[in-house]
């Protein structure tokens, strides 16, 4: 039997859902160096047909769309109806479909498969990334980017490590467990897409760095927004929410470069034929 994605299809269909719609630009903002490395990676070329997995509110989509040009084809699949409703209204020239790619029937049609930090949210991930495959013309090929280990996100730890001591009890988290992280051991990406029928699978490394704010204290709003401190802190009072907002600006200020707060962000890029 299929492990079931219920609980992460209710997730990104309540508020988170709704915060990325809400926070498109910020976000967009944030993750524009990694983007345009991992499109890059996946090289779309004129007249492609490509399918990107977990889509959401469609910029990479919309950027593969630009690479393909009229000759090619576009689909962007997601489970989150407002991500999706949003995606929809960027613009023509995308289709987009509202559905579970775990368990998705796909045409086998298409000459790349994308996806920016949409597919490590599958319960059983060697189950969807076999039904992903299946949506892959016999010549085509996989293209991600997922995130390393959350320590090495400096973007995410760093704040978070400066609250714990603010924070409840947090539950121990488990590596494996669906969720943005799930992907941060190689060889479990590497057993996962051979288990699942992919060959040449390939991984780099992508040392980049994700922008938060113009100053410490936009930084740590973002970091309030999004990334595990946000996960952490999302059902407490506004007076808590405010001494995290501090400790987070205090460990956020040490990021300052020219353009801003921008920690170091790790992640993988990772390549494979159907
Ligand atoms: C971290 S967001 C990334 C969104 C988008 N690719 C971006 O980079 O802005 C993860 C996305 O994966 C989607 N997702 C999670 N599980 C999915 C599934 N089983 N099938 C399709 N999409 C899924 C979520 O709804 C969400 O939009």
């Amino acid at each position: 039997m299929t492990a079931s994605n219920d609980d992460m299809i209710e997730y990104w269909n309540g508020a988170v859902g709704e915060r990325w719609v809400r926070l498109n630009a910020e976000l967009d903002r944030a993750l524009s160096k990694i983007s345009g490395a991992a499109l890059a990676f996946a090289a779309a070329k004129p007249g492609e047909r490509v399918l990107d997995i977990g889509c959401g509110c469609g910029t990479a989509t919309y950027e593969l769309a630009k690479a393909v040009g009229g000759g090619g084809d576009v689909t962007g699949v997601d489970v989150s109806r407002p991500m999706l409703a949003y995606a929809r209204s960027r613009g023509p020239g995308v289709n987009f479909i509202e559905a579970d790619a775990s368990v998705h029937r796909f045409h086998p049609t298409h000459d790349l498969v994308f996806s920016r930090f949409g597919v490590m949210f599958f319960a059983d991930p060697a189950a969807a990334f076999a039904n992903i495959r299946h949506a892959l013309a016999p010549h085509g090929r996989l293209a991600f980017v997922c995130w390393r280990d959350v320590k090495e996100n400096l973007w995410a730890s760093a704040p978070y490590d400066a609250a714990l001591h603010l924070l409840p009890p947090q539950k121990p988290s488990d590596p494996l467990a669906p969720g943005p992280y799930a992907f941060a051991d190689p060889r479990r990406v590497r057993d996962i897409l051979s288990k699942a029928g992919y060959r040449d699978i390939r991984l780099e490394k992508l040392d980049s760095t994700l922008y938060m704010g113009a100053d410490a204290e936009e930084a740590a709003a973002q970091a309030l927004n999004v990334g595990p401190l946000a996960y952490a802190a999302r059902e407490l009072d506004e007076a808590l929410r405010e001494k995290l907002r501090a400790a987070a600006k205090g460990a956020l200020a040490k990021f300052k470069t020219a353009e801003g707060i921008a920690p170091p962000a790790a992640c993988w890029l990772v390549g494979a034929r159907a």
